[in-house]
């Protein structure tokens, strides 16, 4: 814990402070939540753009940037036209890249349980990649194939079996994981063999996602020591490493640039005599240390002896990430960006559940109020893409800002919008 201002490397890269108050591409984020309300994510335009730059400068034409991680039309095409490929992993996911006008041929399908429709789908639009993740999906794309379908090229996901030291839930590289083909069970070789011999695909490379807010560059070394043979023994042309590179989320926390990555990456293929084309999937590396989530404080509880509660008009419905991975945040007012923080409080959303929490242990500035703007950096990744409106809690809208404008990207929700599914018995 701390009691010291907000680190500048926990904000946006074009955050700067006038008076004490916080801008991000020159746009005062108060004022943006005056004009367009609270709970508000605000992304950093340049933020975006310098990430995507660095990932393509350090991967080539190689970097597919993982849409799970934040997906608006204004998303994937900022990323399209900074020169990524999409990876999409859903036929949701797939309809909002092509909606925002993303060419099919750079698009990656992924899924551990593709449906019929989905693939139908995918192969008809004319997808760039798909990966391979079941014994089954191989089955359903010669069945497609034999239906009239192109042959789409496949990369066949390989679970190299390597602990990727995070959160449990966002290990997939473990033998005991429902991605992907292991390799002690043999299922890795027998999918590859099978890819390569079936008609109905054309294979081009293997892939492996080892998991999520990873750190250890060793870790990544592993999965290729473990993938390289397959690529050797079939003549494979091509390598995803997956994305999963961490970013620091708190005080005392730091991460590897993808610079960093990518040369680590580079040099264990080199190690490991790949000559073959090398692609990674970030998602959160690009996307989670450009937005700020904007809150209004709505009530403040001293319970003597015990905690101070600060709730705000948002929640898990706007970041579920605390409550399903325990997972840290930090918070401050962005009307006094300098402002030691030396009050311990729990900040907590407005949903019915005791555990609906956004940062367990935070501290913020002792004169702290009700009606403040209070903000919590690194919510770019993972926050408003799993969001929900759990309680009818209207999800809230993005704004993107950048040299002095902002523009919104995806508008709040509606009251309309939570009855507009409805089906009413006359
Ligand atoms: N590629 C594949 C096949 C993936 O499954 C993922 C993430 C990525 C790339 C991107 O990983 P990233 O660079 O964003 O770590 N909801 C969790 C994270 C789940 C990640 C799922 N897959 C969280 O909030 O931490």
């Amino acid at each position: 814990m701390t009691g010291g201002p907000i680190p500048a490397h926990l904000l946006p890269d074009t955050a700067t402070v006038h008076e004490g108050r916080l801008a991000i591409g020159g746009v005062d984020v108060v004022e943006l939540a005056a004009k367009y309300g609270t709970p508000l994510f605000v992304y950093d335009e340049e933020h975006l753009r310098n990430r995507c730059r660095e990932a393509v400068a350090a991967f080539g034409d190689g970097v597919v940037y993982a849409t799970k991680a934040f997906l608006s039309q204004g998303m994937a095409k900022l990323a399209w036209e900074e020169g990524l490929h999409l990876d999409v992993a859903t036929g949701g996911e797939l309809h909002v890249a092509l909606a925002a006008g993303v060419p099919a041929d750079r698009l990656v399908m992924h899924g551990n349980n593709k449906s019929v429709p989905e693939l139908e789908m995918a192969i008809s639009a004319g997808v760039g990649r798909i990966v391979l993740d079941s014994f089954d999906e191989i089955r359903r794309i010669e069945d497609l194939v034999a239906a009239g379908l192109t042959a789409p090229r496949v990369l066949v996901r390989v679970n190299p079996g390597v602990d990727a030291h995070t959160h449990e839930y966002l290990q997939t590289g473990i033998a005991d994981s429902k991605f992907g083909f292991g390799i002690s069970s043999g299922d890795a070789g027998a999918a590859i063999g099978a890819a390569n011999l079936s008609p109905a695909m054309d294979l081009v490379g293997i892939h492996a996602h080892i998991g999520s807010q990873v750190f250890v560059a060793d870790s990544y070394s592993k999965a290729i020591g473990a993938l390289a043979p397959f690529l050797a023994e079939h003549r494979l042309d091509e390598l995803s490493i997956g994305g999963g590179l961490g970013v620091a989320y708190v005080v005392g926390e730091s991460a590897p640039t993808i610079t960093e990555w990518a040369s680590s990456v580079t040099a264990a293929c080199r190690e490991h005599g790949i000559e073959a084309r090398i692609t990674a999937e970030p998602g959160r590396s690009i996307v989670a240390s450009a937005a700020v989530t904007l809150y209004t404080v709505g009530t403040i509880k001293d319970i003597d002896d015990i905690r101070t509660y600060v709730a705000v008009d948002g929640g898990m419905s706007d970041n579920p990430r605390p409550v399903l991975y325990g997972s840290g945040y930090e918070a401050f007012l962005p009307r006094a960006v300098g402002s030691d923080r030396t009050k311990p409080v729990r900040i907590v959303g407005k949903h019915c559940e005791s555990g609906d929490v956004i940062v367990s242990e935070a501290m913020i500035p002792a004169d702290t109020t009700v009606g403040d703007i209070l903000c919590t950096p690194v919510t770019g990744a993972y926050g408003h893409s799993m969001g929900s409106n759990y309680n009818m809690v209207l999800r809230p809208p993005v704004v993107f800002v950048c040299d002095g404008e902002a523009r919104l990207v995806i508008r709040r929700e509606t009251f309309a919008d939570l009855t507009n599914r409805d089906v009413v018995a006359d």
